[in-house]
């Protein structure tokens, strides 16, 4: 090897050994490898050499040229390296053994009374289905006797999305799929239809007190031979008795939806005032808990089930209400504040 090379060599690595810090790296890269730098000069000094000379001697200056910025490029992560380590020794230490000051929440009290009818239901043999959110028209109008351009629409202010699907106005939405679902095992293995869909509805209301554009109802449907308005009462009063745990006054009268006949409100007396009136039931002492009525011809048809052989009870119960009957809430914006001073206070009573 040439001598100049390889005492270069020895001396870069002796240098390299000494370097502690990124800027000395640095100075060095440039007093080897920059354009003044001893590598760069030993190039230039080729011109003065023999083309055999040349060759070897220029082999073995880029041999250092390679071997150079590639103990520089390691010697850069090395750095690197011990400057993490130290920064790691320099953090306090911390005592994981410590318990978490952590605030846990709490379950929504719509969540709470959800759970709890989907308790009393099932333990009545009632399954408990999921549904989307977003629907077609078909299913949250036309499969419920509510066809186009009915004023029956006009009780629900509704939002369209621009693909013509809409945010479901109530669990009914659900109805048609769920028939769909078990007419079969209805039909052909005498399997009763008994299901519950609680959901989240949304309506282009405007708000007070007691409406809200985006609440909680629970549709609850039962078909089989021979279901009569006297198995919804029953259904209905055990399940408002287990949730409320004592006897809740009730009353029956008539109310109008396309897809039940007879249709029905069920009111409950309201818990907030005792039934003197205040604002959260409009004064009037009665609260509209759960719309219902004997599933509709058309609409049991629709869903592949024979109206002249089966018969079934809907209903639509208002989750939302129910929690603030229940927990004595009296302003229905706050389920939807977010705020977490107001939903804290409930807690799991199972
Ligand atoms: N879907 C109706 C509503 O939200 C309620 C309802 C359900 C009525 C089932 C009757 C039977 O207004």
């Amino acid at each position: 090897m040439n001598e100049k090379i390889a005492a270069l060599s020895q001396a870069f690595e002796a240098e390299l050994l000494k370097v502690t810090d990124n800027a000395e790296l640095e100075n060095m890269r440039v007093a080897y490898l920059g354009k003044k730098g001893s590598i760069t000069a030993l190039m230039k000094e080729m011109g003065k050499l023999s083309a055999e000379e040349k060759k070897s001697f220029g082999q073995e200056v880029n041999q250092l040229k390679t071997l150079v910025s590639d103990q520089i490029a390691a010697k850069k992560e090395d750095l690197a390296r011990i400057e993490l380590e130290k920064e790691i020794n320099a953090a306090p230490e911390i005592d994981v053994s410590i318990p978490p000051v952590m605030d846990r929440g709490s379950y929504h009290p719509i969540t709470l009374v959800q759970r709890q009818c989907e308790k009393v239901f099932k333990s009545m043999g009632f399954t408990v289905e999921d549904y989307s959110e977003v629907v077609t028209d078909y299913e949250c109008f036309e499969a419920l006797n509510i066809p186009k351009f009915h004023p029956a629409r006009d009780m629900q202010d509704t939002y369209y999305l621009e693909n013509g699907q809409l945010l479901k106005t109530h669990t009914s939405a659900a109805q048609n799929a769920i028939y769909k679902k078990y007419s079969k095992a209805l039909i052909e293995d005498g399997v009763p239809i008994k299901a519950i869909f609680p959901g989240r509805c949304f309506r282009n209301e405007a708000t007070d007190a007691c409406h809200e554009n985006t609440f909680f109802q629970m549709e609850g449907v039962m078909v089989d031979k021979n279901i009569s308005i006297s198995n919804l009462i029953y259904f209905m009063k055990t399940m408002l008795s287990e949730v409320f745990q004592k006897d809740i006054k009730v009353r029956l009268r008539p109310g109008f939806f396309p897809f039940v006949e007879p249709g029905f409100e069920l009111d409950i007396s309201c818990l907030i005032c005792g039934g003197d009136g205040c604002p959260s039931c409009k004064h009037s002492g009665w609260l509209e808990l759960c719309p219902c009525g004997m599933i509709h011809p058309e609409v049991l048809r629709a869903g592949g089930i024979d109206p002249d052989e089966y018969t079934g009870f809907a209903f639509g119960l208002g989750l939302t209400r129910l929690a603030m009957m229940k927990y004595g809430i009296k302003d229905i914006r706050d389920l939807n504040s977010g705020s977490l001073a107001s939903m804290h206070q409930f807690t799991d009573d199972e």
